[in-house]
């Protein structure tokens, strides 16, 4: 059975997507090739991606009193997501984050604006919104205070919290002590941890002390079990267009299938992520359940 209320406490920013031939160099000027607006932030993307696939979302989380945050607002609502505990805060502009695509890759550099605006007593102030939900997810768009106070009241209500480590920085001991699962990829995890990059990634798993669900691109993903022992399940194949929310779309739809257990929820969740890149924007490829279980019956495993 699929998981039903899920919560997501996070970003929701405006993307300004410019397409060039490849990446600049410092100081360089290039000629792009496009430029669209789409929605965007980790923690909106989570929750689309959730709410696409037949969740009943809430999001947390915080805009500017700017014609960008009503658009936002508005968009998630049209999704079908529960935005009564999205804050508009007054003195602050709503997230934006500037993207370069070139190549089917991307780089992102976010201006938090209101994300950074919201604080751990608004969080508190969710606390009956955590407790009546199945599972709640988090990214790090947000001030870490925020994703603690999240954290401990998920303990409190022995609902499972996963978190997305992104962007990365090091995670305090209290913080992972409060984690059900970590998923981040290989970069995040040894920043997450405090360890050098270079650090192999099953090393990176076996020191975590924590339950890690590691993305990989299109390799697909690498876990550990209660035993310490670490699974590898691969990905699916697929033209990318624009990878920018794939690790979001796995993330929203691992939330969503996580009932089903590791290997059924990752199938899942690899097969969205894959959807996702096919098309350009961070939500624009996210599919509908009926979409995701049309590509899969397509697949050979
Ligand atoms: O993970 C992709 C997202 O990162 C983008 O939508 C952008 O807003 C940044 O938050």
């Amino acid at each position: 059975m699929q998981t039903s209320k899920i919560t997501v406490i996070g970003s929701i920013n405006i993307d300004l997507v410019t397409g060039s031939p490849r990446f600049p160099q410092p100081g360089e000027t290039l000629l792009g090739t496009s430029f669209e607006r789409f929605m965007g932030g980790k923690g909106a993307n989570q929750a689309v991606a959730a709410a696409r696939l037949g969740a009943d979302v809430c999001m947390i989380g915080a805009v500017g009193d700017d014609g960008f945050g009503k658009e936002a607002i508005a968009h998630l609502r049209n999704e079908g997501i529960d935005t009564t505990h999205i804050k508009v805060l007054p003195d602050l502009p709503t997230g934006m984050a500037n993207i370069t695509v070139a190549n089917g890759d991307n780089h992102i550099i976010v201006v938090s604006g209101a994300n950074f605006g919201i604080t751990p007593a608004d969080i508190e102030a969710c606390e009956a919104q955590i407790a009546a939900s199945d599972v709640i997810l988090s990214q790090l768009e947000i001030p870490m205070e925020c994703v603690i106070a999240a954290a401990k009241l998920a303990r409190k209500h022995n609902k499972p919290f996963i978190l997305n480590p992104a962007p990365a920085q090091k995670l305090p001991t209290e913080l992972l002590e409060l984690v059900t699962l970590l998923t981040p990829n290989a970069y995040e995890l040894a920043i997450s941890l405090g360890l050098p990059e270079d650090t192999p990634a099953e090393s990176l798993i076996r020191k975590s002390g924590s339950a890690v669900l590691m993305t990989c691109g299109k390799e697909g993903v690498m876990y550990n079990d209660e035993n310490g022992n670490i699974h590898r399940q691969h990905g699916f194949t697929v033209e990318a267009v624009d990878t920018t929310g794939a690790g979001d779309t796995f993330n929203g739809a691992f939330a969503v299938f996580s009932s089903l257990g590791m290997e059924a929820a990752v199938r899942k969740a690899n097969a969205a992520a894959a959807l996702s890149v096919t098309k350009a924007g961070a939500q624009s490829g996210m599919p509908t359940l009926d979409a995701l279980e049309a590509f899969l019956a397509k697949q050979d495993d």
